[in-house]
């Protein structure tokens, strides 16, 4: 349309001579699909935030305060949809569907991770720390900080651990010393380390996706399973498992992750906007584990449904000796420097 504007002297507005109100018309309708265009194109970026776990647990709770946080402060722009309990994708699966872009957030324990990294091993060394402040002052050190970066190569970018607390053994039957457990089948996670822990002790250990653990229990398929006080008690292991020997011998974090080409595709203010959400998320989770390793145990021993075994310091240091071995047997894989570094962490 060829515009021709004069000015009205009678009337003193400009005009089109052509037609006055086609052409008001058809800038209008133009500027309406200009603006419709661009509020369609201007979906919010969806963040999917897949993880095994019950929502009342400390990664379910980071996890729900991380999408709370983000549709606060960046509503229209961000928008997070947590999928708890294997509801979308078992641990095993879901860093094979966050590479293929189906997925962009998760927390899996630390101990998934050796297909892509051998170095993340080490939080599975038995007894390597003594307590969570230990693992805290190792994985926010120098080490622990460089770590986070170790699966770069693999297309996955670490973006800061979350707490879930140390490990304890249940079993069908009352595990005292390590020779209470030979010849036992033990549920563990996707870890050779794991594997060699329980080896170590003459059990039999099943490598198995959490979401099957409970039935694998229940049925008596298997004898036992390592895992945290909330784990066992929101996935209810403890109603199936008549002793919890309180052994600490290994810790249970997560590290969250996220795609490298879904995070470079974000622009600077918008992934800082969403670190810093996820950073007070995770700070929140980690006091909701602190917690949850008190009032999750004690409400397994309220309920009287399973006995939690102490053990004394002798019996204790049978288990260290039988399992400790294990970390020769990955040194190599692990590196001795990093193993010293977490050493050091315990002081
Ligand atoms: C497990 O598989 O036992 C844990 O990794 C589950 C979890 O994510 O805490």
């Amino acid at each position: 349309m060829k515009l021709e504007i004069t000015y009205d002297h009678n009337d003193n507005k400009m005009v089109n001579e052509e037609n006055p109100m086609r052409f008001i018309t058809a800038a209008v309708a133009t500027l309406a699909l200009t603006v419709g265009a661009q509020v369609a194109t201007a979906a919010p970026i969806e963040i999917k935030f897949s993880h095994v776990v019950a929502e009342n647990t400390p990664k379910g709770q980071m996890a729900n305060k991380f999408r709370d946080l983000v549709a606060e402060r960046l509503a229209g722009k961000v928008v997070v949809n947590v999928f708890p309990s294997s509801q979308l994708f078992g641990d095993n699966k879901v860093l094979e569907a966050m590479l293929l872009g189906d997925v962009q957030m998760a927390a899996p324990s630390l101990s998934k991770f050796q297909k892509y990294t051998k170095s993340l091993q080490i939080f599975d060394l038995p007894f390597l720390f003594k307590d969570m402040d230990a693992v805290e002052r190792f994985q926010q050190g120098p080490a622990g900080q460089k770590l986070l970066g170790s699966l770069a190569n693999k297309g996955l970018v670490g973006l800061g651990y979350l707490h879930n607390g140390m490990k304890q053994l249940s079993a069908s039957n009352e595990l005292r010393v390590p020779a209470d457990a030979a010849g036992r089948k033990f549920r563990i996670m996707t870890s050779d380390v794991l594997q060699a822990q329980f080896e170590a002790i003459d059990a039999v250990p099943l490598k198995k996706p959490f979401s099957e653990v409970f039935t694998l229990l229940q049925t008596r398929a298997i004898d036992g399973q390592e895992n945290t006080w909330s784990n066992i008690y929101s996935k209810k292991f403890f109603e199936v498992q008549p002793f919890i020997t309180e052994s600490n011998h290994g810790v249970l974090d997560y590290l969250v992750v996220t795609s490298a080409e879904f995070w470079m595709e974000l622009d600077d203010g918008l992934k800082a906007d969403i670190k810093k959400a996820l950073d007070e998320a995770i700070a929140f989770g980690n006091g909701v584990a602190a917690d949850k390793g008190v009032s999750d145990k004690q409400a397994i021993i309220d309920s009287r449904r399973s006995q939690v075994v102490s053990i004394t310091d002798a019996e204790r240091s049978q288990w260290v000796d039988a399992m400790k071995p294990v970390w020769k047997q990955f040194e190599g894989q692990i590196g001795a420097d990093l193993i010293e570094a977490a050493v050091a962490a315990n002081k």
